[in-house]
């Protein structure tokens, strides 16, 4: 059976390390509607590379998450709630709905992960856009896949900024010791002074094995079936290739680890409260689209158990939406779409 949407009125505590934290959405029994479509007449949202953004762009960018975080913190449209969906739904704050003994809700770790969070994006970008009136608007993607995009973008590094926050390694920002992304970081000693070349030669490689030559299969890509009921392995094995790296490996790399928990960037609970994550997810979903364009058997699964899965997500009018998996299958349907750049990793070369 297909993992259900959680039901709200059970939301409890979330655990982070030995602790809990509170961060249920707020939720008075309203009624949920199903997911539809964005009208067809509606624009296409063009989500544009983080550092190829122009002045006008980060402007209406900045505006439209300051309102988000001006709005009240029991508002689920607010800057505050919508980091809180990650903790909710990755930290243990759900049970499976029906399943007893209970089993937690985690949608990371296996194959809901990329439809997850493509509906968590979908839904923040048009909140933005609903608060600047602008349909049009959308997320700025990090190109950390392309050379010019390696490291944390300009936007998110301006202390002035709506787009900043303090709570990341300080030896990987801009005018830091290491501010190249390295692909593989997971602790200190991986940190190398590399030159710029370097790097990339290394985070292309990487992103070949994990696009082109290690993720033939679905279940490579996507990460493994995880049905209703079930527990997934504790060793995170269930993992698609892009999941675990670069994306598991940036979110430690982005993290403070000076703090008790990675914050901001590094642990479930408080990733979303750094706008560089909604980025750093864009670009994880436009590599979804692009394994797709790779090869013939690069397909969506097909099994009902995938497909009927859902997830609950407040709208730009507050309303309480259930969401399929699949429905989020094709970004065109969603007015969602991505500029296209250059994709240097695509040919394995020497
Ligand atoms: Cu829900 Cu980048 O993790």
């Amino acid at each position: 059976d297909p993992i259900q949407p959680p039901d709200l009125s059970k939301c409890g505590p979330a655990t982070v390390g030995d602790d809990t934290v509170a961060c249920c959405p707020p939720f008075a029994g309203q009624k949920i509607i199903d997911f539809k479509f964005p009208s067809p007449g509606e624009p296409m949202r063009t989500r544009r590379a983080a550092h190829l953004v122009d002045k006008a762009y980060i402007e209406k960018y900045e505006k439209a998450i300051c309102l988000m975080m001006a709005l009240p913190d029991d508002d689920p449209r607010s800057f505050k709630q919508q980091a809180d969906v990650h903790c909710a739904y990755c930290n243990g704050a759900y049970d499976q709905v029906g399943i007893t003994p209970s089993v937690d809700l985690q949608i990371h770790f296996s194959w809901i992960f990329f439809p997850f969070h493509r509906y968590y994006l979908y839904f923040f970008e048009r909140i933005l856009g609903s608060l600047i009136d602008d349909p049009t608007f959308a997320l700025p993607f990090w190109n950390w896949d392309s050379p010019d995009g390696m490291q944390i973008p300009a936007i998110f590094a301006d202390p002035d900024s709506k787009l900043f926050v303090p709570l990341r390694n300080q030896k990987h920002i801009p005018g830091g010791a290491y501010p190249l992304l390295n692909m593989n970081w997971s602790k200190p000693d991986d940190d190398k002074a590399l030159t710029p070349e370097e790097q990339w030669d290394i985070n292309r490689r990487v992103m070949h094995t994990q696009m082109v030559s290690g993720a033939k299969k679905r279940t490579l890509f996507f990460g493994k079936p995880l049905k209703a009921g079930e527990v997934l392995p504790g060793d995170r094995s269930g993992q698609g290739s892009i999941e675990r790296t670069p994306h598991g490996n940036i979110h430690i790399w982005a993290g403070d680890d000076t703090q008790p928990n990675h914050e901001d960037m590094g642990n479930f609970y408080s990733a979303g409260r750094d706008p560089l994550f909604y980025s750093h997810h864009a670009n994880v979903d436009r590599m979804w689209d692009l394994w797709k364009t790779l090869g013939p058997r690069r397909t969506d699964f097909t099994d009902p158990d995938w497909l009927d899965a859902a997830f609950l997500f407040y709208d730009e009018n507050c309303r309480l939406v259930r969401c399929r998996i699949g429905d989020s299958l094709d970004n065109k349907k969603l007015k969602t779409d991505y500029n296209s750049v250059a994709i240097e990793w695509l040919h394995s070369k020497r």
